[in-house]
C-alpha cells in the first residue's frame, strides 16, 4: 500500500510534545524516521535521528537526559538485541518508552520484547505512516494515560520566591533533563514569567481562559510563546483593563488540553485562596510549597500542607522549600525548625542573594544563565529531577534502575 493510500485510510492522532531519539542502523530506516518527523502529525515532536543502533543508544544514554521515546533499528539477531536492551534499561529513565525497529520476523524475539517493556516492533522495510503511527499509538491508545505532569508552584506568602522557584524549575526540566515544558503564569493581573523569560507575546493565558467556547489544542497551540527548544510559555497579560474573578473550574479544560499534550506543565500558582486556587492546587500530580523562613510563612506553610494533605491522602505529600534564607541582620526561624514545625522535610534550601536573583530577574535570565555552575543554579536541577521524577543527566542513576526494572520488568528471566 502506498504513502498516499495509507494516510486516506488511516486516522492517526497527532503525536504530543514530545522528545524522541532514534538509533539506526541502515540509511534506509535513517531516512524513514526523518520523513517521518517531518509528517504534519509529528509537527510537535522534538526527534533526533542518529546512527549506531542500540550500542549508540546506550553510550548516548549513560551521559545524557533519556528521551519520552526510544527507537533502536537492530540489524542483528535476538542475543545480541536482548542484551543491548537490558544494557540500555541501566540507563533509562523509568517511562521511557522504546520502539523497536527489526529485520527479523521472529516471533521468540516479539514476545521478548514485550516482556521486557518494548512498546512495540516493527519489521523493515517500513513505511513513513508506520513509524508515525507506532508513535502516535504509544500516547493515543486506550489506557495510555495522560502525557503530561502537572507541578504546581506556590509561595506561603506573597513575595516568598514562588514564582522565581517555578520558572527556574521550568528552565531546569527543559534543558537539563530534555522534557518538553510549558510554563503557566496564573498571576494573571501580575505574573512576571514574561519578564522572567523575556519575552512579550501578544497573547497568552487571558485569550484561553476568557474565552471557554473558543479553547481548543490548536488554540493553545497558538497561544504559547517559545522560550527555547524545549521550554515555551502560556504568559499572563498583566493588564489590569479587567478583573480577575475566575470560577472553580474555569482552568480545567486548559489543563487537560496541556496534559494530552506537554510531557511536563509548570503552573505558577499565585499566593491566593481562591476555589480555582485550591482546585488546581489539589489536582496537580506535583505540589510545590515555597516559604521563607519567618513566622508568617511558617504559619501558612503548615496550614497550607495539611490541608494539601488531607484533601490528597493518595498522593506524595507537597514539597516544601526554603527560600530567601539568610537575609543579612534578619532574625530567622532555622531550616530545620522550620522543617519539623511543618512537619515536612525541605526538599530545597536556596539562600537569600540579592545578586545573583536580582540580576536574574532584572536581565530577564534564569539563575543557571547567570551562574551555571553553582549550588543555586545546582538546587533547582535536583528539584526538577525530583518533581519529575527523571534522573539528572551524568549522575549516578542507580536509584532509577530498579523502579524501572519493576515497572517495566525489563529483567532477563533468570
Ligand atoms: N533566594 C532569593 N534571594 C534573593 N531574592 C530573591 C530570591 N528569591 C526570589 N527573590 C526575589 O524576590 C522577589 C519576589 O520573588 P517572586 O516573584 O519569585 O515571588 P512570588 O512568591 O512569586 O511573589 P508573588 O507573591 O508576587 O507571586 C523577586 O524580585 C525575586 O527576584
Ligand atoms: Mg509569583
Amino acid at each position: 500500500m502506498s504513502d498516499a493510500t495509507a494516510s486516506e485510510e488511516r486516522v492517526i492522532a497527532p503525536v504530543p510534545r514530545i522528545t524522541l531519539q532514534a538509533f539506526c542502523e541502515t540509511p534506509d530506516v535513517a531516512a524513514t524516521v526523518q520523513a517521518a518527523a517531518a509528517d504534519r502529525r509529528m509537527q510537535k515532536a522534538q526527534v533526533k535521528v542518529q546512527m549506531g543502533g542500540a550500542p549508540a543508544a546506550v553510550e548516548t544514554f549513560r551521559h545524557n537526559p533519556t528521551p519520552n521515546v526510544v527507537l533502536l533499528e537492530s540489524y542483528g539477531d535476538r542475543g545480541p538485541l536482548l542484551a543491548q536492551l537490558d544494557a540500555l534499561a541501566e540507563v533509562c529513565d523509568a517511562g521511557t518508552r522504546v520502539l523497536v525497529i527489526g529485520h527479523v520476523n521472529d516471533v521468540i524475539l516479539y514476545r521478548e520484547l514485550m516482556r521486557r517493556g518494548v512498546s512495540d516492533y516493527l519489521i523493515a522495510p517500513v513505511a513513513v505512516l508506520d513509524v508515525v503511527a507506532a508513535v502516535s499509538e504509544l500516547f493515543s491508545a486506550p489506557g495510555a494515560g495522560p502525557v503530561g505532569r502537572t507541578i504546581a508552584v506556590v509561595g506561603a506568602k506573597g513575595g516568598a520566591g514562588a514564582s522565581t522557584v517555578a520558572h527556574n524549575l521550568a528552565w531546569a526540566a527543559a534543558r537539563q533533563l530534555s522534557l518538553s515544558t510549558v510554563i503557566v503564569d496564573l498571576d494573571i493581573a501580575f505574573g512576571t514569567a514574561g519578564l522572567d523569560f523575556n519575552q512579550d507575546p501578544p497573547q497568552g493565558i487571558a485569550e484561553a481562559i476568557f474565552a471557554p467556547e473558543r479553547l481548543d489544542a490548536n488554540l493553545v497551540d497558538r497561544l504559547l510563546s517559545k522560550c527555547s527548544d524545549n521550554l515555551s510559555l502560556l504568559a499572563a497579560p498583566a493588564m489590569l483593563d479587567r478583573t480577575v474573578d475566575l470560577t472553580e473550574t474555569a482552568l480545567d479544560a486548559l489543563i487537560d488540553i496541556l496534559r494530552a499534550s506537554t510531557p511536563c506543565i509548570v503552573l505558577d500558582v499565585p499566593h491566593l485562596w481562591t476555589a480555582w486556587v485550591r482546585r488546581t492546587l489539589i489536582s496537580a500530580d506535583e505540589i510545590v510549597i515555597v516559604a521563607a523562613p519567618e513566622l508568617a510563612s511558617l504559619r501558612n506553610a503548615k496550614n497550607l500542607y495539611d490541608t494539601l494533605r488531607q484533601a490528597r491522602p493518595n498522593d506524595g505529600k507537597p514539597r516544601l522549600v526554603l527560600s530567601q534564607v539568610g537575609v543579612p541582620k534578619r532574625p530567622e526561624i532555622a531550616a530545620s525548625e522550620f522543617a519539623k514545625a511543618v512537619g515536612a522535610e525541605l526538599a530545597a534550601v536556596l539562600p537569600f542573594d540579592a545578586q545573583l536573583f536580582g540580576t536574574a530577574a532584572n536581565n530577564g535570565q534564569m539563575i543557571a544563565e547567570v551562574q551555571a555552575s553553582g549550588k543555586v543554579a545546582e538546587t533547582f536541577a535536583e528539584l526538577a529531577s525530583a518533581v519529575t521524577g527523571r534522573a539528572e543527566p551524568k549522575r549516578s542513576k542507580a536509584s532509577l534502575i530498579e523502579p524501572l526494572l519493576a515497572k517495566l520488568a525489563w529483567r532477563k528471566a533468570s
